[in-house]
Parts: structure tokens; sequence; C-alpha cells
């Protein structure tokens, strides 16, 4: 089992079966505190600090919420240009000295690796809150422990699972991360559907196909969406050399609630790592499917507080204390 307590969670690659299990176990004993039914101060006194260069809603949020429902402080750096990175210093020098002022630090920025470099300088736990095209293992990890959840009452498991991952799998952080957790499981069958230039990059492909798991890559919504959970992703305009560029492909996999009931299970999950794009021409997910119990989308998000406070509870080394800190509400 690797050590928790101290280590970096830079990648989703750095996780075998047994160490997603122990994630996945802690975030599920997180919820009393996240439902605001217990209240537990474990980490009272600690700083987390957040580290954002680029933009987010969800991971930023959810980073900070998990920290104080743990009883710990939040401070926070929102774009580059309010650091001292924007006059020349380095990823490593930023680390050590913001390290120096933290617990732990949660880090999003723009740039494939960077906080992979970044951590290198640090002298604190450093979690990856998406890294430009590359990662985002809290996503996946938050992915994961929702479809466990909501395959769960139809006695299924991740073992067996029947996906497809649909929009812009080129540059979606989130499926990279995902498809290489879903690696580890047995029996995994994943349709990837997206327009040709906008394909699952090869190395993650490659990653499912010697797991032993069957792949389908193809450009059509038809008859690729009876499956258990669809996995609905934005066009990543930012990754684009322009917001033209961008247009060619949107719109092209919309999903509503005539198509879910055309093509789709009746057990079917939509999931979506948000923000939906709504604009008309893009239309991701219509806000007609606002009312289907299986849109997944909302709990999906909640249950990144969990994921989060298990890692921070894992990282600082205290998941074993959380009944002894709690306090009445
Ligand atoms: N899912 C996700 O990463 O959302 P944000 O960009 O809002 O953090």
């Amino acid at each position: 089992m690797m050590t928790f307590q101290g280590s970096h969670i830079l990648s989703v690659s750095q996780f075998d079966r047994e160490a997603i299990s122990k994630i996945l176990s802690v975030s599920a004993q997180m919820a009393p505190y996240a439902m605001r039914q217990k209240r537990c101060h474990v980490l009272e006194g600690a700083i987390l600090n957040n580290l954002f260069f680029e933009p987010s809603t969800r991971t930023r949020v959810s980073f900070g919420a998990a920290f104080n429902l743990l009883g710990g402080f939040v401070r926070e750096t929102v774009g580059e240009e309010n650091s001292s990175l924007s006059k020349g210093e380095s990823l490593f020098d930023t680390a050590r000295v913001i390290s120096g002022y933290s617990d732990v630090i949660a880090m999003r920025h723009p740039k494939m690796h960077s906080v992979s470099e970044f951590s290198q300088g640090s002298n604190v736990p450093v979690i990856n809150g998406g890294d430009g095209a590359n990662e985002h293992p809290t996503q996946a990890l938050l992915d994961l422990f929702t479809i466990q959840s909501e395959m769960s009452p139809h006695g299924k498991t991740l073992d067996g699972i029947n996906i497809t991952l649909m929009g812009d799998l080129k540059h979606g952080r989130t499926v990279h991360s995902l498809s290489k957790l879903l690696s580890l499981y047995n029996d995994v069958n994943i349709t990837m559907i997206a327009p040709n230039d906008l394909q699952m990059p090869d190395n993650v492909i490659s990653t499912l196909e010697n797991a032993g798991h069957k792949v389908t890559l193809t450009d059509s919504i038809e008859g690729n969406l009876a499956c258990d959970v669809i996995y609905q992703t934005r066009i990543q305009q930012e990754r684009f050399a322009s917001p033209d560029e961008a247009d060619l492909y949107r719109g092209h996999f919309s999903l509503n609630k005539e198509i879910y009931r055309q093509y789709c299970k009746d057990h079917t999950v939509i999931m979506h790592p948000l923000p939906r794009d709504s604009r008309p021409e893009a239309n991701e997910l219509d806000t007609d499917l606002n009312d289907l119990d299986n849109l997944a989308i909302f709990r999906q998000a909640q249950n990144g507080v969990l994921v989060r406070m298990a890692l921070f509870a894992l990282t600082l080394g205290v998941e074993d204390k959380l009944t002894q800190y709690e306090k009445p509400i």
C-alpha cells in the first residue's frame, strides 16, 4: 500500500487499486461532516494554500470547503498576475517559499507537468488541481466515487462497467485521468465518441488496451449510448489556437432528453465534470435533462468535497483520528 502521509498527489498513475479503495472508503467516511450532521476539527490550525493560476469554480471552492470542513484555514492566490510568477520567479522558488507558509498546497496551472515541477520545491504535500491538458487526478477520483455510488443501486461495480466518453477527448484532462484509473479495473467496456481530430491520445488508449479492456473509437452517437455511464465533456476552447477553431467542433454531440430516451438504457447515468457549455451552439447537456434522476452532474460535483476531504486527511496523516476530533453540531 502506498504511503499517503507527506505524499504529493500529482497523477493517477501513482495509485494502485488498493490505494484507490482506501481513498474511496475514507471519502465515504466524510459524508456526515460534509452534510453538516457532525463537525470535525481534526485539521484545526493547519493551513491550505490554494493556488489557482487558471480559472476554476468547483475544484478551487471544493478544495477550500473540504479543508474548512476539517477545521483548517484556507489562503488563496487566484491568477498568475497576482503572484510573483508574473515577475519571473520560478515554480521551484515559489513552492519553496509558499510551502513555508502551509501544511498542504493545492494548485492548478495551465502548463502540462507544471504542478509536478512545482512540487519539487515544496516541503509539504502538493495536490494537482489540473495541469494544462495533462491530468486532473482529484476529478478522476471523484468521478470514480460517483460511478461507484451511482451504479451500486443497480448491482453494478467498477469491474465490468460499460462507459461512453464523449466530446473533446484530446484536450480533456479529466477523461485522460479517468481512463487511466479505469484501466485498473476488470472487463471495462469503453466507447470514445469524438470528432477524429479530438480523439483520445494514443497513450491513454494503449493503457486501456494493454489492461485488456475493449475500446471502441467512433465519431457517432447513434448506437453508442446504450451504456451504464455517459461521460460528456466540454470543447476545451482554451486549448485551441483560437475560439474560431474551437467553434468547428462545438455542438457535434449535444445530448438532450429526446436523444437520451431514444438511445440510452433506463439506468444510464449522465456525468460531466462541468462546467457544461450551455450556449445554443454547444448545448452539451440540454437543460431539459435537469429533471432526469439519472443526471448525476450535481451529485458528482458534490462528491468532490468528500474526495478532497479524504485526500487532505490522508496526506496529512489524520484519517484515523476523525472521530476523536468530532464536535457536536
Ligand atoms: N471540473 C472542474 O475542474 O471544474 P472547475 O474548472 O470549475 O474547477
